[in-house]
């Protein structure tokens, strides 16, 4: 069943606690909350005391996509804040597979993103490891960017590796969804689907968010 995870990115930071309501309103289900440190990425945004805040304001899970150099050292504070899902980049991690554990330890969901130029096959170990795999449909860092097609193949692949490791990994992409793209997003086999520009980037979550879910949900009875 696809899931419309609406990301805060594109929202309006000052009315948070309202724009995340909208969206949920609107049919999303888990808020997808971007964490940058200006060295993994190029660009700043917030860290575990808006994730705080946030948890105050709803009751939907807060998915932290961590786009941040050293996020073992971080990942208490998520916890602590009230993270529900932490995500770590592949290629931010040289012990990944410590880095999941201490998510799990913490009792969150563990996931690991990968960057578009990453290979799936990078994490195969690992796989059994994780709620999520996020992969990611544009270089992290902005929202508002194009789609990446190839991310599709990925995403299919990912699809395949499940079954033949007969696993139950949930399938995330993000960046660029939108309503010109989600039908081919849903059709390689995604269920998670991060959106912040498509979502918030015209000032309408609530009616936005909805309708990009209904064609998701088209998309997905074929
Ligand atoms: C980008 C972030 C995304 C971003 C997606 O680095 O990880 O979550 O909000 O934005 P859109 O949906 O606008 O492409
Ligand atoms: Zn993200």
């Amino acid at each position: 069943m696809v899931e419309l995870l609406p990301s805060i990115l594109s929202a309006d930071f000052a009315h948070l606690a309202e724009e995340v309501a909208a969206a949920s309103r609107g049919g999303g289900t888990v808020i997808h909350v971007d964490v940058m440190d200006g060295h993994f990425v190029p660009n700043i945004t917030l860290g575990p005391p808006v994730v705080k805040s946030l948890r105050k304001v709803t009751k939907l899970p807060l998915d932290c996509h961590l786009m941040i150099d050293n996020p073992n050292d971080f990942i208490e504070a998520f916890a602590d804040a009230g993270a529900s899902w932490v995500s770590v980049h592949c290629e931010a991690c040289p012990h990944l597979h410590r880095s999941l554990e201490l998510i799990a330890h913490h009792g969150m969901k563990p996931g690991v993103v990968l960057n578009p130029a990453t290979r799936v096959e990078l994490i195969t170990e690992i796989l059994p490891m994780v709620h999520h795999v996020l992969i990611m449909s544009v270089n992290p860092g902005f929202g508002g960017q194009q789609f990446i097609p190839f991310s599709l193949g990925k995403v299919r692949r990912l699809v395949e590796l499940r079954a033949e490791m007969e696993l139950d990994f949930r399938i995330e992409i993000d960046g660029g969804v939108a309503h010109d793209t989600v039908e081919a997003i849903v059709q390689a086999g995604a269920e998670l689907l991060v959106a912040g520009n498509a979502v918030f980037g015209a000032g309408h979550p609530e009616h936005d968010a909805r309708a990009l879910l209904e064609l998701a949900r088209l998309a997905e009875k074929g």
